[in-house]
């Protein structure tokens, strides 16, 4: 009895759903310009050129939200208790019996603010064309209150969420999309990625009698890729601007300058 077709059809249509190929998408070929106004839409390993209004309406879909949250600066602010020194921060490897716990108080999920994937580029004459480039870098990260261990907790909050806090991605030069910047103004490759900010509280003691022993915040992203690179999922796009008296490049979306 060949069963091979009879497996591969439940297989094929779990990908089908899975993989949500859209009608509308439109896939470049290689060194196309990316316009004003075009944003790579990359989300786990596909790729779409997608205007403003059909970003909004995906990110909306996939209950990404377009304002970055404001960080709260408050929260790492956190005096542990005298009587519990670092043997909570200790005790949270072992996660045995009642010794120590974590709470999560709350969790964003947001495009980051531009991060750079290029050096920034002057424009002159009728254009300088611009790629991605080598080594740009975007990371998980964890931030820690007093009484809490950074090494401890990051490897706690990982096995809790199946999350390397530790990833870093790192950006590959790629041919695929260029972008002209004009005379007079600047410009580079950026990627805002989607990102899930978790905020949370250290414990120790059992239920019944917690203590709490610290606070910590938690970012990660989203595997993706562009061009057979491994990267995070999220918006690449350009950020493009007139720089008056060589002024320094501004990010397009958030606050502060481009190396
Ligand atoms: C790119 O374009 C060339 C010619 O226009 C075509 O032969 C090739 O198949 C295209 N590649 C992709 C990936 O679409
Ligand atoms: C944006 O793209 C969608 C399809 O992806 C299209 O229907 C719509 O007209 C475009 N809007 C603008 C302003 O170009
Ligand atoms: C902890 O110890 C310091 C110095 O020993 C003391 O000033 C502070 O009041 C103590 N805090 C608490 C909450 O007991
Ligand atoms: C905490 O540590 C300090 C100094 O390291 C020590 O003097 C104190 O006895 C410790 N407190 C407890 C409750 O273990």
């Amino acid at each position: 009895m060949r069963q091979s077709s009879f497996i591969a059809l439940p297989l094929l249509s779990a990908f089908a759903g899975a993989a949500s190929i859209r009608p509308d998408m439109r896939v470049r070929n290689a060194s196309q310009v990316l316009q004003p106004g075009e944003f790579i839409y990359a989300n786990k390993g596909k790729m779409e050129i997608v205007n403003e209004t059909r970003l909004r309406e995906l990110m909306l879909a996939d209950g990404i939200s377009l304002e970055k949250p404001a960080l709260d600066e408050e929260w790492l602010n956190f005096t542990p208790p005298n009587n519990t020194n670092s043997s909570s921060s200790a005790a949270l490897s072992r996660r045995d019996g009642c010794d120590s716990s974590f709470i999560t108080d709350k969790t964003e999920t947001f495009a980051d603010w531009d991060i750079q994937m290029s050096p920034v580029v002057l424009g002159a004459s009728t254009g300088i064309d611009v790629t991605i480039s080598n080594g740009w870098t975007v990371s998980n990260s964890v931030s820690v209150s007093a009484g809490v261990e950074y090494t401890v907790i990051k490897d706690v909050l990982g096995l809790s969420f199946g999350i390397d806090y530790t990833r870093t991605w790192t950006s590959s030069a790629s041919q695929l999309y260029k972008v002209s910047v004009p005379d007079g103004s600047a410009g580079t490759w950026v990627t805002r990625p989607w990102t899930t900010r978790r905020y949370g509280r250290t414990f120790s003691g059992c239920p019944g009698s917690l203590v709490q022993t610290g606070t910590w915040t938690a970012d990660s992203r989203e595997e993706g890729s562009y061009d057979s690179t491994s990267w995070v999922s999220g918006v690449i796009t350009a950020c493009v601007k007139e720089v008056p008296n060589n002024e320094q490049l501004t990010r397009c979306v958030g606050e502060g300058t481009f190396a």
